[in-house]
């Protein structure tokens, strides 16, 4: 094929698959406006403005030309607004990102009277913040809910509503935060299973897994929510057996290569391999239903190298099986637990 017409090919495949159309998709955002910010009944309002209470109308109001009541607000409300809150126009001087509808106007989230809500918010979050990000209103309404999101200060435990020097408008970089919730013996998930201390767990462990050494844990969990088991941004089997698929792994195979279980022999797919016979197939692959990941590697951190656990959680009730396992200089072995000893050495010819 001469050169032009391999041109002509890239560029018709880069129609029909852009280059980006596979990573994420840009967050979708739409314009919103809520209704008109007029003052609510008094009995409704469970914030009130301090100028709105001392009937300052006219800081806000031109005076009406005729009539009773005010007249129509005044031009540059933001800059009003920074009369007073001089303090707010401080600090958003000094973030590098600043939320756009800020930009646009104090009063696409404030109504300047008085609210039904804290405040003084237009809608209450998350309403507040979905009315315009579609995408997270979708996120957040998926199976797999996150209990950041839905309780407290909601969005605004993550987020500040108004900037940051953190990109995505993020009151700590991601980690912090993740590492901030999740930092107690007795947080549980919404089935009342309990979860792990993971400011302990990565503390102590000699090992992590290297995304989570990178403090990334959104290569694995997204932070809305998901459609996936334990709020996973990929398939992962949510049982201790399951049958073989790639599909069902996507979530490990983002980042390595499926042959690692899917070859029945080889010298190089993997490590974890007596001679030529792949061990990862003999217990993934092969039996109908195979053991998952899990049987044998803790996927945060451990105590041993290649992240094998030292037990693994087996069965509802939460009871520990010993894995005992043993690390040799061209193999290793399992001891006692799911079979008798079985060595395994890759020099084997
Ligand atoms: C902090 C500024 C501020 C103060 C103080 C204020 N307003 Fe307003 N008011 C506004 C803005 C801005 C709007 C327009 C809201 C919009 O367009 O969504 C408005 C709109 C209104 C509306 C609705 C107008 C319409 O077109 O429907 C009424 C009624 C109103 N104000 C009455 C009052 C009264 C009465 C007071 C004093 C007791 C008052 N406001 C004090 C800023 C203020
Ligand atoms: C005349 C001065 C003045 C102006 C103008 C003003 N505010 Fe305020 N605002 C106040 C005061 C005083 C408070 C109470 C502060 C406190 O409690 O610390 C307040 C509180 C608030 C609060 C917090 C309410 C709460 O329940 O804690 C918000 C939000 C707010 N203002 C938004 C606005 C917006 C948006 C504008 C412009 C449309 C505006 N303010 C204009 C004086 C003003
Ligand atoms: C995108 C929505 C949004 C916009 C736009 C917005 N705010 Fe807010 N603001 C909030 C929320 C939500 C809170 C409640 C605090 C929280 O959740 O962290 C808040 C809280 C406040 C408070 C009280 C607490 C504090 O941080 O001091 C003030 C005052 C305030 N806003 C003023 C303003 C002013 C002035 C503007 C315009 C320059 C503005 N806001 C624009 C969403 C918004
Ligand atoms: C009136 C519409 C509107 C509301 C309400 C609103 N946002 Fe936004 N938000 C936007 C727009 C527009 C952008 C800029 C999107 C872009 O640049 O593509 C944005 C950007 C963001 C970003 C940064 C995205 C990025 O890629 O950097 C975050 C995070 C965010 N908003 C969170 C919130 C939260 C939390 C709330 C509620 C407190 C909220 N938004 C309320 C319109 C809104
Ligand atoms: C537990 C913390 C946390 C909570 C709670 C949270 N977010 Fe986020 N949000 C993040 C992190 C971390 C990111 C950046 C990583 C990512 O894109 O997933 C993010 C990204 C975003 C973005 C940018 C999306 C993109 O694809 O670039 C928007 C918009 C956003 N959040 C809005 C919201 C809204 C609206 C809420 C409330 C419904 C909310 N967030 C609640 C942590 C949180
Ligand atoms: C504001 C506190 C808070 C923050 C910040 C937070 N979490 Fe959570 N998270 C919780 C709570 C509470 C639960 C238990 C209830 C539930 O399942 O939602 C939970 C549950 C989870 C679950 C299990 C979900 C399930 O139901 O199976 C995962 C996974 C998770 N969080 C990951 C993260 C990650 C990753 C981050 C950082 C990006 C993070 N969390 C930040 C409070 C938080
Ligand atoms: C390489 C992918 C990956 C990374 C990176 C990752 N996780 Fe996970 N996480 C998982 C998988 C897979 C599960 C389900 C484990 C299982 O059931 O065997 C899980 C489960 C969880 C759970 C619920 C189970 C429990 O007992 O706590 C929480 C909470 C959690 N992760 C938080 C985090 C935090 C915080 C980080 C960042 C420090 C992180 N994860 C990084 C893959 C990952
Ligand atoms: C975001 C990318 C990513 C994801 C997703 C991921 N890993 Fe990894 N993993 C890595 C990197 C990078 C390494 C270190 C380089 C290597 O050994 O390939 C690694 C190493 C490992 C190791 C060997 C550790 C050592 O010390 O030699 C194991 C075991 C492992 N991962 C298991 C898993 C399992 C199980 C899953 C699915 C639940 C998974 N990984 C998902 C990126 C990832
Ligand atoms: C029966 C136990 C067992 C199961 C199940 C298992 N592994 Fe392993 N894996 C090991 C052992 C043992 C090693 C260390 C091999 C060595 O270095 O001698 C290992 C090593 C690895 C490595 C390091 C690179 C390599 O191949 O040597 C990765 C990555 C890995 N496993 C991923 C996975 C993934 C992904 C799954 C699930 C699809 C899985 N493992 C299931 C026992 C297991």
């Amino acid at each position: 094929m001469n050169a032009f017409r391999s041109l002509l090919l890239i560029a018709v495949l880069a129609l029909v698959h852009p280059p980006n159309s596979v990573s994420i998709a840009a967050p979708k955002t739409r314009d919103y406006k809520h209704g008109t910010a007029r003052p609510v009944p008094s009995k409704r309002a469970k914030s009130s403005h301090a100028p709105y209470e001392s009937k300052a109308c006219m800081v806000c109001h031109n005076k009406k030309k005729r009539g009773r009541g005010v007249g129509r607000p005044k031009k540059n409300m933001t800059k009003i607004c920074f009369t007073c809150h001089s303090e707010l126009k401080r600090v958003l001087g000094k973030y590098k990102h600043m939320h756009k509808p800020v930009k646009a106007g104090c009063i696409s989230c404030h109504n300047p009277h008085n609210s039904a809500y804290k405040m003084l918010l237009m809608a209450p979050k998350p309403r507040l913040c979905t009315n315009c990000h579609v995408s997270i209103k979708t996120s957040i309404n998926l199976k797999v809910k996150h209990d950041a999101v839905t309780h407290g200060a909601s969005c605004s435990n993550c987020h500040d509503p108004h900037g940051s020097n953190i990109e995505k408008l993020l009151l700590a970089l991601p980690y912090d935060q993740c590492i901030g919730c999740h930092n107690t013996n007795n947080l549980k998930d919404e089935k009342g299973r309990l979860l792990m201390n993971y400011k302990t767990l990565l503390g102590k462990s000699k090992v992590k897994h290297s995304p989570v050494e990178g403090k990334d844990c959104s290569s694995c969990h997204e932070v809305h929510g998901s459609k996936h088991f334990r709020l996973l941004t990929e398939p992962y089997p949510e049982r201790f057996y399951a049958k073989y698929s790639k599909e069902e792994y996507a979530l490990c195979f983002k980042c390595h290569d499926e042959d690692l279980v899917k070859i029945k022999t080889s010298r190089t797919a993997t490590k974890f391999r007596d001679g030529a016979r792949n061990l990862h197939y003999v217990h993934v692959k092969e039996p109908d239903r195979g053991r998952t990941c899990r049987a044998c590697h803790a996927v945060h951190a451990s105590e041993q190298k290649s992240l094998v656990r030292a037990a693994v959680p087996y069965g509802s009730s939460g009871w520990k099986l010993k894995l005992h396992y043993i690390r040799t200089k061209d193999g290793g072995s399992c001891e006692r637990t799911c079979h008798g000893i079985k060595p395994y050495s890759r020099n084997k010819r």
